[in-house]
């Protein structure tokens, strides 16, 4: 495999090495859709557990919780998804393909990716030199119109009873519903966080290639409460620690940038938002968002309290969503069933939220295209990749150096016992050598070598992934001597 210089390269990457797979790839794959294979399983799992340690259990100040997919429509009219979460598309006269009006481009390269119109502003948008991404025709557009980007789907057998729900299009919403029964069921006080990782989905118009735009995705959110007039700090706060991250898991810091958003790209609940952006290393460079970092205000738990205000009204309309006004509501807010009373001012308020939004799935590919190498060794040439060892899929593998003397029963005794521990994997098969280049490739931090001078003295060869070093190791030090390296 030659250096990564084109999308393909990453996908053959991952495919090869069983990393991620087309989702019904066996009935012609299911666009959009992607499968985490053998080592794309464990190494997005520790993506996720270094979010939590990082986000969660290292901290005093968050809590996790844990939603459903499936939430009650009343939150997505609330959140402002059910009126406002749509793109605006144009459909080509010629060939009928609908392309977002904001990634039409005046020719095949340009990316006019950051844009955001409203409905208003896309009625006036001038398509007249656009070039259609299907058929290359210019200018041949319908009129934008919007197309809702949440999935529907039914709930319930009976016709009477069943129920039109949403699949969640992100998991905040989970958080802000659930802000006052943290509240009453934890000793937790502003300022705060709520974090939660777990699936989302979104009706793309456009999907990118290959896991960069999905329209089934996990995220990894916190929402961090906190009283109005100290959320610029947080905000910066939040931004300095969550770009550290990538950099503390190994992410070259010539690869990640942030980046703030434009007034009129912000979501219709930000106040600011800046992304952090990974640049892949195929085309002229292609800058690509892991994660958003945004102020929210206090624009959910107002909302919600709205929105809780609107339940007779749902009923009564047979949950017709779009009969159901908002603005209709009372003002009084601050003294709402979602506000925060903090006992030390003794004063009513309803907090800002600073919300640090990361793409799982992103993140997982970044990680592992950037921790991608190959060298020359002795004339030959070596690919591996150089992952953190938190992030490593197999932690350590174990080898007998031949198939005989007992050495396999001692290998295979190290592996047994380390598995409590960690992810180990035992290979007796082929020379050494190509042993340790396949857990190069598979970015396997270290390897243990059981050979006769461990018979002789308890000592093992343990050999180091990147510089290739190997040391003795006494294997009653080994474990503790790996969890440490590890740190694990
Ligand atoms: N919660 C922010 C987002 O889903 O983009």
């Amino acid at each position: 495999m030659a250096k990564i210089t084109k999308l393909d390269d990453i996908v053959s990457l991952c495919k090869r090495r069983g990393f991620i797979f087309q989702s019904s790839e066996i009935y012609g794959g299911l666009a959009s859709c992607y499968d985490y294979g053998p080592l794309g399983v464990e190494l997005k799992s520790n993506v996720r557990k270094a979010w939590w340690k990082s986000v969660v259990q290292m901290r005093d100040d968050v809590v996790g919780v844990d939603c459903s997919i499936l939430m009650h429509p009343l939150v997505w009219k609330a959140s402002g998804h059910a009126d406002k979460f749509a793109d605006l598309i144009a459909e080509c006269k010629k060939c009928n393909v609908r392309t977002r009006v904001d990634h039409l481009a005046e020719n095949a390269e340009e990316h006019t990716e950051h844009i955001s119109l409203d409905i208003a502003e896309a009625a006036e948008y001038d398509l007249s030199n656009k070039v259609c991404p299907g058929c290359g025709k210019i200018g041949q557009f319908t009129e934008p119109m919007p197309f809702k980007l949440m999935f529907e789907t039914q709930m319930g057998a009976n016709v009477d009873d069943s129920m039109m729900l949403y699949l969640r299009p992100e998991t905040a919403q989970g958080i802000f519903v659930n802000f006052r029964n943290v509240l009453d069921s934890t000793r937790v006080k502003i300022p705060f966080g709520i974090a939660q990782i777990g699936k989302s989905f979104r009706n793309e118009v456009t999907t990118k290639a290959f896991i960069f735009r999905t329209r089934e995705f996990e995220q990894a959110e916190l929402e961090f409460f906190c009283q109005p007039g100290t959320d610029d700090d947080w905000w910066h706060t939040w931004k300095d620690l969550r770009f550290q991250w990538y950099i503390d898991l190994g992410i070259k810091k010539e690869n990640l940038r942030l980046r703030d958003h434009a007034g009129d790209e912000l979501a219709h609940y930000a106040k600011a938002c800046v992304d952090v952006e990974y640049k892949f290393p195929f085309g002229s460079g292609d800058w690509q968002e892991l994660e958003g970092i945004a102020n929210r205000t206090d624009y959910d738990l107002r909302q919600h309290q709205r929105g809780m205000r609107t339940l007779n009204k749902w009923y009564e309309t047979k949950g017709d969503l779009t009969k159901i006004d908002l603005s209709d509501e009372a003002e009084d807010y601050e003294k709402g069933p979602l506000s925060y009373f903090d006992e030390e001012q003794k004063k009513r308020f309803i907090p800002y939220v600073i919300e640090p939004s990361a793409g799982i799935d992103r993140s997982t590919l970044a990680f592992l295209v950037d921790a991608y190498d190959e060298e020359e060794v002795k004339g030959q040439k070596r690919n591996l990749l150089r992952f953190h060892p938190a992030l490593a899929p197999i932690k350590a593998a174990v080898f007998p150096l031949v198939k005989k003397d007992g050495l396999p029963e001692i290998a295979q005794n190290i592996c047994n016992d380390f598995k409590k521990y960690f992810n180990c994997f035992y290979d007796q098969k082929g020379a050494v050598g190509r042993r340790y280049r396949r857990q190069d490739e598979a970015g396997t931090p270290y390897c243990l070598t059981v050979d006769g001078q461990t018979k002789e003295d308890g000592t093992v060869t343990v050999r180091e992934r990147d510089s290739m070093e190997q040391e003795r190791i006494s294997t009653d030090k080994l474990l503790g001597y790996l969890r440490e390296k590890l740190d694990i």
